[in-house]
């Protein structure tokens, strides 16, 4: 069965990046010209995603301005002759459909998910937390969805996180069947590293069968006193096999500071126009 729909939850506070994240949602800080949301979103559409469901809270309406029509600039741009930037904006509000849900309170991620539900309709379905950029030529999400195409089962990213650092994700105790597929065996929410049943992190993907909405329903407010995505997934894997699929591809975690900075580096020096410039001034910090 294909995977057209993804829910997108971008109803998070962003303390972490207070304050700019004041007025301004923590998805759309740049990384240079883009922000982080534009590329979650392409990712979702090199994926095959056609329909996208942004769960979103208050003080997020620019990122529904971002992805909308905007006359009065492509006017000026086109008044201007600035056919090129006219074509990048134009390009943005006809990327996809999407359609806009407010989560009312933050109640969790499996909360945020639950609000999707009559979109969703009884269809499998990704999820994308707007966090993390992943960069890999077979995007991550289409990863899981040919995993997900091969056994119809439910499938999560995964991937290796350093062990301090298991109170930060969702960490799966999981069956190898080869190098890079597990059968989740369990997964807790945010484990300190003494009591986490592995160092192998859920990482902000997922391909849900729609059961999942059932199971977030029936869990109870967990970690953060929140109702957990995990917790629900839990609650699938004893009905249903899930998988766990460490991903191929490089990943920021772009709500952490250090790792923002470290993707506007890279994207830089990729970027033809300004690599050089940009190479010779982090040469003078190597010597
Ligand atoms: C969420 C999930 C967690 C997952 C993480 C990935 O936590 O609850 O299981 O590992 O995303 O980023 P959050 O980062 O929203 O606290």
């Amino acid at each position: 069965m294909e995977i057209k729909k993804a829910v997108i939850p971008v109803a998070g506070l962003g303390t972490r990046f207070l304050p700019a994240t004041k007025s301004m949602p923590k998805e759309m800080l740049p990384i240079i010209d883009k922000p982080v949301i534009h590329h979650v979103v392409e990712e979702a559409i090199e994926s095959g995603i056609d329909d996208i469901i942004f769960v979103t809270g208050r003080s997020k309406r620019s990122i529904e301005d971002y992805f909308d029509d905007s006359p009065e600039l492509e006017m000026h741009l086109k008044a201007k002759n600035k056919d090129n930037m006219l074509k990048i904006v134009q390009d943005i509000s006809s990327m996809v459909d999407i359609h806009y849900i407010r989560q009312k309170e933050p109640r969790g991620l499996g909360d945020a998910i639950l609000t999707a539900e009559k979109h969703i309709n009884d269809e499998p379905f990704a999820v994308l937390l707007g966090d993390d950029i992943i960069v890999n030529g077979t995007p991550c999400t289409k990863q899981l969805i040919d995993n997900f195409q091969k056994y119809g089962r439910s499938t999560i990213a995964v991937e290796e996180v350093p062990r301090e650092k298991t109170g930060s994700y969702g960490i799966i105790q999981g069956k190898a069947l080869d190098e890079s597929l597990y059968v989740l065996e369990d997964i807790i929410e945010k484990p300190a590293p003494e009591n986490a049943p592995s160092n192998i992190g859920a990482i902000g993907r997922y391909v849900f069968t729609p059961e999942i909405l059932d199971c977030i329903k029936n869990t109870t407010t967990g970690v953060g006193n929140e109702i957990q995505l995990t917790d629900g997934i839990r609650l699938l894997n004893e009905q249903q096999k899930i998988y766990a699929y460490k991903f191929t591809g490089k990943r920021y975690d772009t709500g952490d500071k250090a790792e923002y900075v470290k993707a506007i580096i890279d994207f830089a020096l990729a970027n033809e126009d300004m690599q050089e410039q940009i190479k010779g001034h982090i040469r003078r910090f190597c010597i």
